[in-house]
């Protein structure tokens, strides 16, 4: 699962169209925590979709990840400030990859 203290154990590396990019990222086999607001493991993701499918404003888009061993993309809180904070995702998510931290 995610690490919920990732903002500790972690450093932002960057950031991806407005997304913090948490480290180590080491593509394409490690692509790191996408996200602050919502968070997403893009190395525990494994592309389910059903965040996709059931995030009520649409937080996530699909975004590539060619040759990651898990799958070949992933779901990219892009509009992580739209989050309501309905933790949907965070209980759909069949590996645990989505951290949300209402507050
Ligand atoms: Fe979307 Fe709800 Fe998840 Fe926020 S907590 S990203 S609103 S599904
Ligand atoms: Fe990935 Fe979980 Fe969404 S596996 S696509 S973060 S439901």
């Amino acid at each position: 699962a995610i690490d919920p203290n990732f903002e500790q154990s972690r450093e932002q590396v960057g950031e991806e169209d407005g997304v913090a990019v948490w480290g180590p990222v080491e593509p394409p086999e490690k692509q790191g925590i996408r996200g602050t607001h919502v968070a997403v493991d893009f190395d525990i993701c494994l592309a389910d979709g059903a965040c996709l499918e059931d995030c009520p404003v649409d937080v996530f888009e699909w975004v590539d990840t060619p040759g990651h061993p898990e799958s070949e993309r992933k779901a990219n809180p892009a509009d992580e400030d739209q989050c309501i904070d309905c933790m949907l995702c965070v209980d759909v998510c069949p590996v645990d990859a989505i951290d949300v931290d209402p507050g």
